[in-house]
């Protein structure tokens, strides 16, 4: 068992689509296969990640329960694998909105955290992570925490880049799709109604 903030283990998405038209490989010097991805679009299972965590005491407060803010941390890089994943890039956080803490996460906890894409736009992605705990004794899981999140995908330079487009497959992803470009629009109201009120004063 790995010492510091707890265990952390990392599961890889299942299956994939393949891309046979959009993608060349070469062979660099230090001998890697090196493959070029386009913007062709991705399925969301493509990138869909996982990560849990036991909560050791150094995460929690005096009572025992983690600290908000290290879920934060924990949810903010969940987001960032499947945005990674997703882009096949570097990636840098924009915004987290929407965060509910439902349940306090004690010490002890195994934490589960899952994340998926719920909809790319030009360099952005919104990304959603859900937060659940595991009581590996009971063999039961808590919802405790969801988040969205947008993630921009940029180069080495930290210049902005385009993503692919994002294909939702089940009823659940078509519908966190439609959802998501609802909450764009709402933050892009939300951020002209900020700058407006900054020129006022
Ligand atoms: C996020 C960032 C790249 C946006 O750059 P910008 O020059 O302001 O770009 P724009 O306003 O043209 O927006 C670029 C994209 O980001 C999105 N975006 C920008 N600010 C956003 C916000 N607060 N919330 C959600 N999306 C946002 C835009 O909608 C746009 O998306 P699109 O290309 O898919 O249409 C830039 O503000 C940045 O580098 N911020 C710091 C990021 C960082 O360091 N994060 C870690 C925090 S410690």
């Amino acid at each position: 068992m790995p010492h510091g903030s707890g265990s952390l283990v990392v599961q890889k998405p299942s299956g994939g689509i393949e891309h046979p038209t959009s993608m060349s490989s070469s062979n660099s010097q230090d001998g890697h296969q090196h493959i070029r991805h386009s913007l062709a679009p991705r399925a969301v299972r493509e990138s869909q990640s996982q990560m849990a965590e036991v909560v050791l005491p150094n995460d929690a407060n005096p009572l025992g329960n983690l600290l908000g803010g290290r879920l934060m941390h924990l949810i903010d890089i969940a987001g960032a694998m499947a945005a990674h994943r997703h882009s096949h890039s570097h990636v840098v956080t924009a915004s987290m909105d929407h965060i509910d803490f439902h349940l306090p996460v004690h010490i002890g906890d195994l934490l589960i955290l899952k994340s998926s894409v719920n909809r790319a736009f030009t360099t952005s992605m919104e990304i959603g992570v859900k937060c659940w705990v595991e009581n590996y004794i009971a063999g039961t899981t808590r919802h405790v925490a969801s988040a969205y999140l947008t993630f921009v995908a940029v180069d080495e330079q930290g210049k902005r880049k385009p993503v692919p487009p994002v294909v939702p497959e089940t009823e659940e992803e078509k519908q966190r799709y439609e959802d998501a470009g609802r909450r764009r629009e709402l933050r892009k109201e939300e951020s002209a109604r900020r700058k407006a009120a900054k020129q006022i004063r």
